[in-house]
């Protein structure tokens, strides 16, 4: 099998997705190549055309057309339609169907670096209210956890994202002080939000001064490498899950819809650990 990969976005040219999936690829024994499309927004309608015209078997959306991209689209997975947002297009049989891994890429991320903890009897928070958070937020309600609350500067934002709740799972929504507060009932601590991104590395989006030492805190963010967060956390004695989990394992399982076989990501997230570290170091 050949196949032709490819990611759409813009910005988009410093994307690890081409790395990550070429060594998917190699790790299969197939042949193919991804590509990168970065294409500003008026240059999309035409991007689309040229991508129906060739045969193309898949391909990452990243920002900003994630939701975008559903108008092109011939089916949407039932997940990604309640997400509202589409990171990974598979052309099968010559339809475009939507998914969205980014939510359960988070959830594998954390399934794959605690295998003794049993993620369906935690308390989790989630910190941030935007498209990464909805995604997580499903995602766990999807495994059953007893409670999955969220917290963000405006409220009024997270309101939203509590409707997508369809199970026994209870969820409150906090402001960033109130959570802070009560920190220290949760088992796991997910930060979505882009505060304590590279340049602005000094920021922490809130104090871990109640963090539970048993919990696991995460945060999505993986430039740099090791968030102020996550420094904070891991000098309370906490657990600490990297953001570059989030961003092997969401590709992981794009992989796996382009290709229906399994991928084995433990020796790509230390090899993608190093490049970050080294990145950093220049
Ligand atoms: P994405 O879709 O990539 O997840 P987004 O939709 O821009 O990103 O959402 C950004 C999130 O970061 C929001 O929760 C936002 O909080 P608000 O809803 O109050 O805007 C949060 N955020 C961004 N900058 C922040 C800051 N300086 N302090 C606190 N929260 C911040």
């Amino acid at each position: 099998m050949n196949y032709f990969f490819g990611v759409i976005g813009y910005p988009a040219k410093h994307s690890k997705s081409p790395w990550i999936h070429n060594h998917f690829l190699k790790q299969n024994g197939n042949e193919g190549i991804y590509r990168i499309f970065e294409t500003p927004e008026e240059e999309l309608p035409e991007l689309i055309s040229a991508l129906k015209t060739v045969k193309v078997d898949g391909f990452n959306v990243t920002v900003p057309y994630k939701e975008k991209i559903v108008d092109y689209l011939d089916e949407l997975d039932p997940y990604a339609e309640l997400i509202g947002a589409v990171n990974t297009v598979h052309v099968k049989n010559g339809k475009w169907i939507g998914y969205n891994t980014d939510g359960k890429g988070y959830v594998r991320s954390v399934k794959e670096a605690f295998p003794n903890k049993d993620i369906t009897k935690m308390k989790a928070l989630i910190i941030g209210a935007g498209g990464a958070a909805r995604g997580i937020y499903r995602a766990l309600v999807e495994e059953s956890l007893p409670s999955v609350d969220l917290c963000n500067r405006t409220l009024e934002r997270g309101r939203g994202i509590l409707q997508l709740n369809n199970s026994v799972t209870k969820s409150n929504l906090l402001s960033l002080q109130e959570a802070e507060v009560q920190l220290g009932q949760y088992d796991l601590i997910v930060q979505t939000t882009s505060v304590g991104m590279s340049p602005n590395s000094s920021e922490q989006i809130l104090s871990l001064q109640n963090v539970n030492q048993q919990a696991i805190v995460s945060d999505i963010v993986y430039k740099p490498f090791e968030t102020s967060l996550l420094k904070d956390a891991k000098q309370k004695g906490a657990n600490i899950l990297h953001g570059h989990g989030m961003l092997i394992y969401q590709a992981a399982l794009a992989h796996e819809i382009w290709t229906s076989q399994t991928i084995q990501a433990e020796e790509l997230l230390e090899k993608f650990k190093h490049q970050l570290k080294g990145e950093e170091l220049c």
